[in-house]
């Protein structure tokens, strides 16, 4: 029903509009108690919780494998209808250290033929002080408690590349206490500079702060990990699997969205992405070992192509982009389905 609705009417409307009442919807049903009930009832029964032993890395059982990427709840403002809608865990973000208000509208396009999203939004936040405090009244009460909620940070537009790790460090500060990981984002193609970040030099330094800060505020080890852009080749794959394991950190999640296209600004995402992210995960598994967790997304659509991407070396799912073309009850029929499979 979602997907004739979609591409008949809502393809019609604006991107950015249909994505503002899509999220007020969706943070009203799940903040209002009997509607949230009634969302899990009909869309977010899972299967039985994900069994994976590199997953013990988090501080509670991930209950479906499938999760919603950074991007779309920028505010955590809508993560029990996240939850209540089937996603196994919710990654809120990016924030950034300062409030900021993103680039000039439009800043989202439709590619319906390809099944893909092209977005320059640039980090668009209320700010991590805002958004902290936001998640620490979710964790207040039980069914906020009980989502496994990831927190990707990013870079302050007006903060100069020198100055970065010190600008992620406060982030980390706001959020750390209320998340069960954190994610370094340094692949949005959409903030000047930011990808230069994913250089080792420069990453290091990054990683370390986060790292060092979340374990000082949270009071325990929170699991951290780095995002990477698919654009990268192969060495520079390389290098930041091998920091990673240096530094000890949880994981690598890949891939974000892509520049490799003609279709004008902004990062590309959902199908034209599916191939190159299995490759992606596959190189990061080869070169991560078997300890570290990968969360991969990128053209995720039906359970097959999540199945591929688990096959290549991935622990955990997300997604955006489908969530879009295929509607609300899409992400608890595909955790149910890999569910069935494992
Ligand atoms: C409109 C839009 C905004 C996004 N914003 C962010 C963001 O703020 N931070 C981030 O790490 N990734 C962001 N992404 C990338 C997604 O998290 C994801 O990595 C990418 O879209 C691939 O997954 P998909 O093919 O399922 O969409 C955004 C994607 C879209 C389409």
């Amino acid at each position: 029903m979602y997907p004739q609705l979609y591409d008949g009417v809502l393809v019609h409307t604006d991107p950015e509009a249909a994505h503002h009442a899509a999220m007020v919807a969706i943070a009203l049903a799940g903040n209002t108690e009997p509607t949230r009930r009634a969302l899990k009832a009909s869309f977010g029964r899972l299967g039985t919780p994900v069994r994976n032993p590199r997953l013990l890395v988090f501080p509670r059982q991930i209950p479906g494998v499938l999760g919603l990427c950074a991007g779309m709840d920028k505010n955590a403002e809508a993560v029990l209808g996240m939850d209540a809608l089937g996603f196994g865990f919710v990654e809120v973000g990016t924030v950034t250290a300062l409030p900021q208000p993103g680039n000039p509208k439009p800043r989202v396009w439709r590619h319906p033929e390809l099944r893909a999203l092209r977005n320059q939004m640039g980090f668009n936040n209320e700010g991590a002080a805002v958004v902290g405090q936001r998640l620490r009244d979710l964790r207040r009460h039980p069914a906020g408690r009980a989502v496994v909620v990831g927190v990707n940070i990013g870079k302050s537009k007006v903060t100069p590349l020198a100055d970065a790790a010190a600008d992620y460090r406060a982030s980390t500060r706001e959020v750390a206490r209320w998340a069960d990981y954190l994610v370094v984002n340094v692949s949005s193609p959409n903030t000047p500079g930011l990808r230069e970040l994913q250089r080792v030099e420069a990453l290091r330094p990054i990683l370390e702060a986060v790292r060092d800060e979340a374990g000082r505020v949270a009071g325990r080890d929170l699991p951290v990990f780095v995002k990477i852009a698919p654009d990268l080749d192969e060495e520079g794959i390389v290098e930041i699997a091998a920091l990673v394991r240096e530094e000890g950190l949880a994981g690598v999640c890949a891939v974000n969205t892509t520049i490799a296209h003609d279709l004008g600004p902004g990062g590309l995402s959902g199908g034209p992405l599916r191939e190159r992210a299995l490759e992606v995960v596959a190189l990061v598994r080869r070169e991560l070992g078997p300890k570290p967790v990968i969360i991969a997304s990128g053209g995720i659509f039906m359970a097959e192509d999540g199945q591929a991407l688990l096959d290549s070396g991935a622990d955990l799912l997300q997604a955006y982009t489908a969530f879009v073309y295929e509607g609300p009850a899409w992400p608890g029929r595909v955790n149910r389905e890999l569910s069935r499979r494992t």
